[in-house]
């Protein structure tokens, strides 16, 4: 069913959902008493799950036997920044009105914020540089260490979130904890993978006693 051409469409218009969930909230003027707060909030949700999902898509290739999962991690990670520009825009216009004095102060005042822009920044140059075109560029080698920072921008989420909640904090805690499960993942597979590569050079030196 992965392989299927309709299922990149199928995948592209469930993370489209939540845009037009929001969309249609505010059509029928339904965005809670505080619009911008909801928006925010809504969005900080939206490109968290998805950079979380980005993550997760490799291992659950390998766990679950699903090779073809491979499909439809650009387009989520896409997705990810989608929201995440969304949220940043909601940010920066509806809240702060453009005015840069305010945005500075709220940079050094509260480093939720800060760490908010350290997860955007991360994820804007793997957003410019998933097509073929740049992979070609960059050469796959490059390219694949570039895309490590996706490690950071889910670190990083984690920590905004973290930060900005004041008592309840079991929803940053999941993150939290999701992040830290598909790293010490990618770290175990790294080092199982490494280890691999260099048995048969082990065994060229050490020749094993009959
Ligand atoms: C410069 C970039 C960013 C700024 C200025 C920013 C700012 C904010 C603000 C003002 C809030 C609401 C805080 C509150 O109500 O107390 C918020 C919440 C949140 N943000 Fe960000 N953020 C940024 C980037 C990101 C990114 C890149 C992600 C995820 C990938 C993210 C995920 C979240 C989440 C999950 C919430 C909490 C939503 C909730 O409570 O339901 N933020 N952010």
């Amino acid at each position: 069913m992965l392989r299927r051409p309709w299922a990149k469409a199928a995948v592209f218009l469930l993370c489209l959902a939540p845009l037009s969930r929001l969309a249609w909230r505010a059509w029928s003027g339904d965005l809670t008493p505080n619009p911008i707060e909801y928006i925010t909030h809504f969005t900080g949700d939206w490109a968290i799950r998805m950079l979380v999902a980005t993550l997760a898509i490799t291992p659950l290739r390998k766990v679950l036997h699903l090779p073809d999962l491979i499909r439809f991690r650009r387009m989520i990670g896409l997705f990810a920044f989608f929201y995440a520009s969304l949220h940043f825009a909601t940010w920066f216009g509806l809240d702060k009105f453009f005015d840069l004095h305010e945005i500075l102060r709220d940079f050094v005042k509260r480093r939720f914020i800060l760490a908010g822009l350290a997860t955007f920044l991360t994820m804007l140059p793997l957003a410019l540089t998933s097509t073929k075109g740049w992979i070609r560029r960059l050469g796959g080698r490059r390219w694949r260490m570039l895309h490590r920072l996706v490690y950071c921008s889910g670190i990083t989420a984690a920590v905004h979130y973290f930060w900005l909640v004041k008592s309840d904090i079991r929803l940053p805690a999941l993150y939290g904890s999701l992040v830290a499960i598909l790293l010490a993942y990618r770290a175990g597979a790294s080092w199982l993978a490494h280890r691999a590569a260099a048995m048969p050079k082990y065994e060229k030196h050490f020749k094993p006693v009959e």
